[in-house]
This record gives C-alpha cells, sequence and structure tokens, in this order.
C-alpha cells in the first residue's frame, strides 16, 4: 500500500511553495473559491492584535496543564484549543480579534455572527516529525511523507477507529506568531481538493438530516476521496510572515509538511495560531460554495 502512496508522491506532488506575495490581480473571494485558500497582506490591526495576545499565547505554550499538547519527540506542540479568547477573539485584556482577514470572513463569507472558538496554538520545531509511541510506522509514515493530510471534523471513533463527520468548522484562519522559514513545517493544501471533497460529501449527505450525518461511517469512501485528490491536485506549502493571515476552505484537503533540513524559526519555534470557529447552519456547512 505504502508503495502505491509513493508512487503517487513522486509523481504528482512537488514540494513546492507559492510565492511569498500573491498575484493582486485576483481577488480572494475568487483565489479562495478556485483554489481553496487565500492570503491576506500585512495588517497593522492584526498585528495589533498580535502583539497584544502574545504574552497569553506564549503562557498557553508553558503552562503545565498543556504539556501533553507536545507530541512527536517534542517537535510539535498541537495546542488544541489552549488559548484563553473569549467568543471575541480577545485574550484577558487584549482586544477583538480583527483586521482584512475578519472582515473578509464577516462580508465576503457572510459570517456575520462569529463566535470564536479557542485558538489552537501550534508550535513546531527543528526534526519534526519524529516517531511517537503509539503510532505506527504506517501511520507515522503518512504524517512524515504526505503531512497528515486530512479535512477537520472526520473523527475517528470506536474500537475499529472508523472515520464520522463529527465537526463542522467554518474555516480554517491561520495566523502566523514567529518569524520562521519557508521549509519550517509549514501548513499544505491540496488545491481545488475542496470541489472534490465538497462534492463527495454532498453526495453521500445532502438527502439526510444533519442529525443523523454523524453516524454515516465514511472511513473508506474517504480514503478513496483522498486517493482521488492526491492524483489530481496540486499540494502548496503557506509560507507567511506575522501580520500576515491565510484562509483556508472548510472542505480542503490539508496538513502540515515536515521540517526542512536547514530551515530556521525564532529561538520560540514556528508558532502559528489557528482559529476553526464552528459552523451553526450545517446545511449551509455542506451546500454553500
Ligand atoms: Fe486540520
Amino acid at each position: 500500500m505504502l508503495g502505491y502512496w509513493k508512487s503517487v508522491w513522486r509523481r504528482y506532488s512537488l514540494r513546492m511553495t507559492v510565492p511569498a506575495r500573491p498575484s493582486p490581480r485576483v481577488p480572494n473571494a475568487e483565489r479562495l473559491n478556485v483554489r481553496g485558500w487565500c492570503r491576506f497582506p500585512v495588517d497593522s490591526v492584526l498585528t495589533h492584535w498580535i502583539d497584544a495576545s502574545r504574552k497569553a499565547i506564549d503562557d498557553s505554550i508553558r503552562a503545565p496543564e498543556n504539556a501533553h499538547w507536545l507530541r512527536y519527540g517534542g517537535t510539535w506542540f498541537a495546542g488544541v484549543n489552549v488559548l484563553p479568547n473569549d467568543g471575541a477573539g480577545c485574550v484577558p485584556g487584549g482586544p477583538p480579534l480583527a483586521g482584512d482577514a475578519v472582515a473578509f470572513i464577516r462580508t465576503e463569507l457572510g459570517h456575520t455572527d462569529l463566535v470564536w472558538d479557542r485558538a489552537q496554538v501550534s508550535v513546531c520545531h527543528p526534526g519534526y516529525p519524529q516517531p511517537m509511541a503509539g503510532e505506527s510506522d504506517a501511520v507515522f509514515t503518512f504524517r512524515r511523507d504526505f503531512d497528515a493530510a486530512h479535512i477537520d471534523g472526520l473523527l475517528k471513533d470506536g474500537p475499529a477507529r472508523r472515520r464520522y463527520l463529527r465537526e463542522h468548522h467554518a474555516f480554517i484562519l491561520g495566523i502566523p506568531i514567529s518569524r520562521h522559514d519557508e521549509g519550517a513545517a509549514p501548513f499544505t493544501i491540496w488545491e481545488g481538493s475542496h470541489h472534490i471533497i465538497g462534492d463527495w460529501l454532498r453526495q453521500r449527505l445532502r438527502d439526510r438530516t444533519p442529525q443523523a450525518w454523524g453516524a454515516v461511517d465514511l472511513t473508506d469512501e474517504y480514503q478513496a476521496v483522498r486517493r482521488d485528490v492526491f492524483a489530481r491536485c496540486r499540494r502548496v506549502a503557506i509560507h507567511a510572515r506575522p501580520g500576515e493571515a491565510y484562509l483556508v476552505h472548510r472542505h480542503a484537503l490539508h496538513g502540515m509538511a515536515r521540517w526542512d533540513d536547514g530551515a530556521t524559526a525564532e529561538p520560540g519555534g514556528r508558532i502559528i495560531v489557528y482559529f476553526r470557529p464552528p459552523q451553526m447552519d450545517l446545511r449551509s456547512w455542506l451546500l454553500d460554495p
């Protein structure tokens, strides 16, 4: 099986990084629709939020109660939902999350009543990934060579670890906190995969009520669709610097690349904060573009 994956990888997935500055000629709404992601330039409002939130971010990384998030031989602090921000995106004493990306989410995507989730604080270090106790060779290889590619919300359940749609994020908003090289375990996305994944989910779930979706075993079809994405879509690594932000479509296949030899980051590592607020209207989650 791994031989097949490797052949697909060699054939289709150049380890490329998109240019640091996107062409201004393509509007971000079109870019998000066509490619499944877009990036926003350095923004003083977002920079202010980062500066005002930095102590809370650093504290969340050091907090003893969050130590269990340090994984893969100490090379990745996954930090899921560890930032103590409220629904407006304020850490205690800090300003609301705002800026060009947030304005885009409100006006272009129509999320006018968003309640921000507690953010993920993802910190990566040189050498990622290292093997981890309890993880099989196949899973480790998939992480190292295929970025542990996944779509959010398809959670494993039960002894057989089958996958069910149990979470419905409206999007993924990535906010780099530290300066780091392009090869420092970047976020990766298979461009256009949101169309393939979305078509599959709509075909599979649109005739059921949203309350019934979570009971549908999607494991085998998910693996087949993911193979189809690997074969048909271009893998792109997204690099951004503090003050920039990137927005990823909720149905896009994405992952985190390994740390390239020689890549560097600030002493605290490659720090990126991700917001993934839940979408309450599940029909829209499934059917909207
Ligand atoms: Fe994810």
